[in-house]
């Protein structure tokens, strides 16, 4: 695979990580990097910046949008802003499963409505499962928050490399979608639980969200060419 000749399969799992606070900054590198990433992921600090019209920017650049806002309210706000999400035009949602099943169910009610009635496909709802700041996550927290996904109807999950075993011996139904990607020899900067694109695809991950090992690197192509080889491996 040489530059720009990466297979759609590989492609499909990769998902970029946009944290920065520009969203003509973040739209170039969208444009850039749009051969190696099928998602493009809008976090907190985007969407404070630039709110729905990030969304529009990454969606018109042709990618797939996955909102990180990582909802955590009472059900009924939660459910009246995900009805919101869901008239956007996004794919993916982010919600912390610490919030239990009914503001699960509410997200996952709400972003379907508000698709609906924008005649849109629903987003998928990704629970989070447990922050790397979480200091005292333990394997029966874990394990009772992947079943709060489920029962919520939930699509997918946020984990760790490390908790992968976990979770899809747990709930194999889910999309597995695992920050915290370093190859060998890239900084592991703030990430707590690191692993190497071939391991986290080896272990199960369906969707590797993928931000400073390549947005922080000094030749950006280059940097996501070699991960998405190192995918393409491992699959
Ligand atoms: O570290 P990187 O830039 O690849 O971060 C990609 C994503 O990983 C971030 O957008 C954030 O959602 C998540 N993250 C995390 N734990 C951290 C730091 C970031 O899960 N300690």
């Amino acid at each position: 695979m040489t530059l720009n000749e990466v297979n759609e399969e590989t492609r499909s799992r990769m998902a970029l990580a946009l944290d920065v606070d520009d969203l003509v900054e973040a739209g170039r590198l969208g444009r850039r990097l749009f051969p190696w990433f099928s998602v493009a992921k809008v976090g907190l600090e985007l969407f404070a910046a630039s709110g729905p019209e990030a969304v529009g920017t990454f969606i018109d650049q042709g990618y797939q949008v996955f909102l990180d806002l990582k909802l955590h309210d009472i059900p009924n706000t939660v459910g009246k802003t995900a009805r919101v999400l869901g008239s956007l035009g996004v794919s993916y949602v982010t919600v912390h499963s610490s919030g239990g099943i009914d503001m699960l169910k509410a997200a996952v009610d709400g972003l379907n409505e508000g698709a609906t009635a924008a005649g849109l496909t629903p987003p998928m709802v990704l629970g989070v499962s447990v922050l790397t700041s979480e200091k005292s996550a333990t394997p029966e927290k874990l394990q009772e928050r992947i079943s709060n996904v489920v029962a919520a109807d939930c699509g997918g999950i946020v984990c760790a490399a490390s908790d992968l075993l976990l979770v899809t011996e747990q709930a194999p139904e889910l999309l597995s979608v695992v920050p915290g990607i370093r190859p060998e020899g890239v900084s592991n900067n703030d990430q707590g639980r690191p692993a190497t694109p071939s391991t986290a695809i080896q272990e199960g991950a369906g969707l590797l969200v993928i931000g400073r090992a390549v947005t922080a690197s000094a030749d950006l192509e280059q940097a996501a060419n070699a991960i998405a080889l190192e995918v393409s491996d491992a699959l």
